[in-house]
């Protein structure tokens, strides 16, 4: 695993997109893992900016995000469908783009499909993560073990205070999501996990330097190959101590 600690948030954005800029380039029809939350928001811009100065061609690129909330469409304002869309989709020349459906008459079916999606892709070349303040990947919570596969997912309190910030209040914020599981994580070829801010310190120290435990999902990312973990000076404050 290599830790790169950046100035700030924009230098953090900008490395980043240079890795997925980079794997583009080499393999114009690759498979990008996609993730959603406010960590990503700049390093989309980055990669918007890229294509508008024509750097960057997205026309063969696929892509697969790491999941969404259930029960709302891609039209719900609160949706990751629609926060892609907002943020990355509907300013590239995006063609095959992937999220699972939260509104699926049978979610765990369409778990199944998900999975599916991403293996007869070949599977994902480079996955971008964010972190949840309780270690979380995706909506892969801290549990007993850890989950392999797309499944559907209780959220904890602590995940639903944290998004309660997006919703108008905490009731509306779903109780259940899709994720893709830890398995199908770690069977990217490349990983790159952003987090900056104070409130990530802690779980970023747990992260790189604590034992390996469901109870702090993103601890696995240090059995895998691949992993570029970029932090702001304020989620990487506690390992520099
Ligand atoms: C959600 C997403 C995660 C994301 C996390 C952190 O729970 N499912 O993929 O990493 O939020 O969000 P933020 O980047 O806003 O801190």
């Amino acid at each position: 695993m290599k830790v790169v600690i950046t100035k700030d948030y924009t230098e953090m954005c900008k490395l980043a997109s240079r890795i997925f800029a980079a794997e583009i380039t080499l393999k114009p029809d690759c498979v990008l893992g996609l993730a959603t939350g406010s960590t990503p928001v700049g390093m989309y811009k980055e990669l918007v900016e890229m294509y508008n100065e024509h750097r960057v061609d997205f026309s063969q690129v696929k892509t697969v995000n790491l999941d969404e909330y259930a029960g709302l469409s891609g039209d719900n304002d609160q949706s990751y469908r629609y926060f892609m869309n907002h943020n990355l989709f509907d300013h590239i020349n995006k063609e095959n783009t992937n999220v699972p459906n939260g509104t699926a008459a049978d979610l765990e079916a369409e778990c199944e499909r998900y999975e599916q999606v991403v293996a007869s892709m070949g599977g994902v070349d480079v996955q971008l993560l964010g972190i949840g303040n309780n270690g979380h990947i995706a909506f892969n919570e801290p549990c007993e073990e850890f989950p392999e596969k797309t499944h559907v997912v209780n959220l904890t309190q602590n995940t639903i205070e944290a998004n309660a910030r997006f919703f108008a209040s905490m009731d509306d914020v779903p109780k259940k999501a899709l994720t893709m599981g830890i398995g199908t994580i770690m069977k990217a070829k490349k990983i790159v996990l952003l987090a900056n801010g104070a409130k990530k310190a802690q779980t970023i120290y747990d992260t790189v330097y604590g034992p390996i435990t469901p109870k702090v999902p993103a601890s696995i990312l240090r059995l895998h190959p691949d992993v570029t973990i970029f932090v702001d000076e304020e989620a990487g404050a506690l390992l520099k101590k």
